[in-house]
């Protein structure tokens, strides 16, 4: 078995013997890119609070926590009920509708649990919520999904925003504290218009917050989150949290920005080449099934593979990632290992069951990914 990339790019050491494909998290990055990021949030004056969608791991949680994080922000009931039985975290936003009575009783049992503030983009929703709050006796946080330009969920930015957050303030047993919006779009126009969007984004929901609060709602929280613009719009005046995921990895997708390099992927794949059919083809053990199937947002392919930028890892299948070698390239023989970043970490985490922990090069622990598949 040979490692084919330089060892100093590499997290595991050449000589740890591992059983692939498994995903591997360098202890070393991962607290740089908690601290690096808990430090900017403290720095420009927002409250931190991570999206545990990246990671879905209790210790994750817990160091984002210890960092200085508010609470964290999580999609699912499922995702944050795990959060707060096993990481202990005492404070959850759900940022994704929160839609339907089976979820709803569930919600009011975490609320016994933690502090849970849910986002809300539509009437119905608040209106089904105030109901269901006012059936338990409870009176939940809300905050309202606002769309600044990604045109996923999320009211309009603006007028109708403000229209709709007078309208749910009114609402019995519900207390609009917040908005929030999700500039995930910076990311999608070339890196360096990202700047004007993101500063585009943040002073639209400031003078939003503002003109909800002439009506003489409090709304204490203005919202952003994003990786690609975490550096840029919560440096608006007016933002007051912040709400990144990706950050604690990084990615593929992340070389986009140009800020960000192999040294700062704390996630990597390691595969073994099984196959070698062709001098131009081999076979990694990975796959769709481990290493998922998002498209790229940068280096081309399913992938980087660390040491190896002319290497591409050109199709998957279920269990077969099939790899391009140009001419001359040396080793990619069978049995040799290399470290893969993926191009989207978040879905490769969610088809892993747990995460291997390397310090200095070895193995030193193996984390649960407790809220793997908790999409409900
Ligand atoms: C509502 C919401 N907030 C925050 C984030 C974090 O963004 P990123 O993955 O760029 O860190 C996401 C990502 O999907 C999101 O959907």
């Amino acid at each position: 078995m040979a490692i084919v990339a330089p060892a100093s790019e590499l997290i595991v050491a050449p000589d740890t013997e591992v059983d692939t494909p498994m995903l591997v998290v360098s202890e070393e990055i991962l607290r740089r890119n908690i601290d690096e990021m808990a430090a900017f949030a403290a720095g420009v004056g927002v409250s931190l609070r991570p999206h545990i969608k990246t990671h879905k791991t209790a210790q994750i949680a817990r160091l984002q926590m210890a960092a200085g994080a508010v609470g964290i922000t999580c999609a699912k009931v499922g995702e944050a009920e795990v959060m707060v039985d096993q990481a202990g975290i005492a404070d959850v936003l759900l940022a994704y509708p929160t839609i339907g009575e089976p979820k709803v009783r569930r919600l009011v049992a975490l609320m016994e649990r933690a502090t849970v503030k849910v986002a809300v983009d539509s009437l119905e929703a608040a209106d089904m919520l105030s109901r269901s709050m006012t059936r338990h006796d409870r009176t939940l946080d809300v905050v309202l999904e606002v769309n600044t330009g990604q045109n996923r969920s999320g009211v309009t930015v603006g007028a109708e925003a403000e229209a709709m957050a007078l309208q749910i303030a009114r609402l019995p047993n519900l207390r609009l504290t917040g908005i929030m919006t999700h500039e995930g779009h910076a990311n999608s126009a070339p890196p360096d218009e990202m700047e004007t969007i993101a500063i585009a984004a943040g002073e639209a929901m400031v003078a939003t917050a503002e003109a909800i609060r002439s009506h003489g709602i409090a709304l204490p929280t203005v919202s952003v989150g994003s990786t690609p613009a975490a550096r840029i719009t919560p440096t608006v005046r007016g933002i007051t949290e912040m709400r990144p995921g990706t950050y604690v990895f990084n990615d593929n997708s992340a070389f986009r920005y140009g800020t960000i390099g192999v040294d700062r992927c704390a996630a990597r794949f390691v595969a073994t080449i099984v196959s070698r059919p062709a001098p131009d083809r081999c076979v990694l053990d990975t796959g769709s099934k481990s290493l998922a199937m998002d498209p790229s947002r940068a280096h081309p392919g399913h992938g980087y593979i660390v040491g190896h930028p002319d290497v591409r890892i050109v199709k998957l299948s279920e269990e077969h990632a099939v790899c391009s070698l140009p001419d001359e390239t040396d080793g990619f023989e069978i049995s040799d290992r290399v470290e893969i970043i993926p191009n989207h970490i978040c879905p490769t985490v969610n088809l892993m069951n747990e995460l291997f922990i390397v310090r200095d090069g070895a193995i030193v622990d193996t984390w649960q990914v407790a809220a793997r598949g908790m999409v409900r």
